[in-house]
């Protein structure tokens, strides 16, 4: 498989300059691509991807006396206090699978004992899933010995955790050369390594201080510093923002942001939080009673709810700036050539059930719009499309955030053309737009 995950040493010039994010800024990034092609539990497809750099099969993790038992043969029906009230076991993990694609970062998030630790460190092995499959680069993890297992946490995957997880009596520098002294490289390029990932968190000037003499963002920069130190493939992140206060906490998530455009890293990332999970995430997997009840894109999560607790996160989402055209408009099904005729488009468009159609010239390259609503106001049936064609329809982007259309759908009244490449791919009316701003519980985000 090609590795696109970017060294540090060629990106770090570029991470200097990126390393400290303006305070302030969206609650919802708006300028990242996410890919609506992944599976999503809401469309019912769970399959395991091929290009997979990290994949988690059937994993469940079982804590209590006959742990193995129960994850073999637990009636499905019964819920996760049932099985405690029954068995005196709980079901942290039950019969979880994803996978995690190369420069992805999925996000799982969950109310709190909703199983989010347990997963992240099963994942990591820091403990012993009771059954299931870990592979990376489809390598099992769980058949590996104590060495090999030493090897991947050494070279392949790092970890930061909600606590730090610095030493206390070592300083800032020594803290994070600490992971490349013990793979034993040799010391001007340990201090080099260091030097820039201390740059690269803003931490220039405090390598002499010890963790203590930090706030608590600082100490969090020393973590990720640690775990960015051996450049890793793959990084698992345990709630590693919850400490910080609002604003150092934007900070440290935007910052994150950059430094994953520039780095490319395979990150699972854990937060009780469902707008910094759709912030950082590319796909996000809510969590609970042990389980993934919905996964998706931010956008896929916020337009389609799965039930009621996760409509319940997404009520304070700012709506107009996670959810794009694409899920906003209406597909474009009848495509005309603008000599066709009146009588034919109406047909056309009454047989589809549409109200708008799409005039193209003979490349299918988009000329402007036809809605059936003008054509009825129109005496003369046996002209062509052309006479009532609307050739300045406004236009935005299939990835355009609702935000953006907002203005055009007001300002023109009329339907907006959504392009993808040049070609019209849907439309969005004015009540389409406001329809999606106010969702299902009437109250504009
Ligand atoms: N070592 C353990 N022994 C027994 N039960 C455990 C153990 N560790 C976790 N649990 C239980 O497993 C469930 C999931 O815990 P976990 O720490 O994974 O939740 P979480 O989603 O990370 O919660 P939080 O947001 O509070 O960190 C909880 O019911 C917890 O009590
Ligand atoms: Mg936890």
């Amino acid at each position: 498989m090609e590795r696109k995950s970017r060294s540090l040493s060629t990106d770090a010039r570029y991470l200097a300059a990126a390393s400290i994010a303006p305070v302030g800024g969206n609650v919802v990034n708006t300028t990242r691509e996410h890919n609506s092609g992944l599976p999503s539990a809401s469309d019912g497809d769970w399959g395991i991807d091929p290009g997979s750099r990290l994949e988690c099969r059937n994993l469940w993790k079982v804590f209590g006396d006959g742990a193995q038992n129960l994850a073999n043969s637990v009636d499905p029906a019964l819920s996760r206090e049932q099985v405690l009230a029954q068995t005196g076991c709980v079901l942290a993990v039950r019969d979880i699978s994803f996978d995690v694609r190369e420069g992805e970062t999925f996000v799982i998030m969950g109310l709190s004992g909703s199983g989010k630790s347990t997963l992240v460190r099963c994942l990591g092995r820091l403990i012993e899933p009771t059954r299931g499959e870990i592979l990376i680069d489809g390598e099992d993890m769980l058949a590996m010995n104590k060495q090999q297992l030493r090897d991947i946490r050494r070279h392949k995957m790092g970890m930061v955790f909600q606590h730090f997880g610095n030493f206390p009596h070592k300083r800032v520098f020594e803290n994070v050369v600490y992971g490349l002294q013990i793979q034993g490289i040799d010391k001007a390029t340990q201090r080099n390594r260091a030097s820039e990932v201390i740059d690269l968190v803003g931490l220039s000037g405090w390598e002499e201080r010890y963790p203590h003499e930090l706030s608590g963002g600082m100490q969090q920069r020393v973590g990720l510093a640690r775990a960015l130190a051996v450049d890793p493939e793959i990084l698992l992140f345990d709630e590693p923002f919850s400490a910080l206060d609002p604003l150092i906490r934007r900070e440290m998530q935007d910052q994150l942001i950059a430094l994953q455009q520039m780095v490319q890293k395979t990150m699972v990332f854990i937060t009780h939080d469902f707008l910094e999970a759709l912030k950082v995430g590319d796909r996000v997997a809510i969590m609970k009673d042990g389980e993934f009840v919905q996964m998706g894109t931010p956008e896929e999560l916020v337009s389609n709810p799965i039930d009621d607790y996760v409509r319940d996160f997404t009520r304070d989402v700012p709506r107009s700036k996670v959810l794009t055209a694409r899920s906003v408009m209406t597909p474009a099904r009848v495509s005309v050539c603008a000599d066709e005729s009146l009588v034919d488009l109406r047909e056309r468009l009454a047989s589809q059930a549409c109200e708008t159609g799409v005039v193209v010239d003979e490349q299918g390259r988009f000329i402007g719009i036809v809605r059936l609503a003008d054509i009825d106001g129109d005496g003369s049936m046996h002209s062509s499309v052309a006479s009532v064609l609307r050739d300045s329809c406004p236009t935005a982007e299939v990835g355009a955030r609702l935000e953006s259309l907002i203005p055009l759908v007001i300002g023109r009244g009329g339907p907006i053309a959504i392009l993808d490449n040049g070609r019209c791919v849907g439309t969005v009316s004015t009540q389409a737009a406001m329809a999606a701003l106010v969702g299902d519980d009437g109250v504009a985000t």
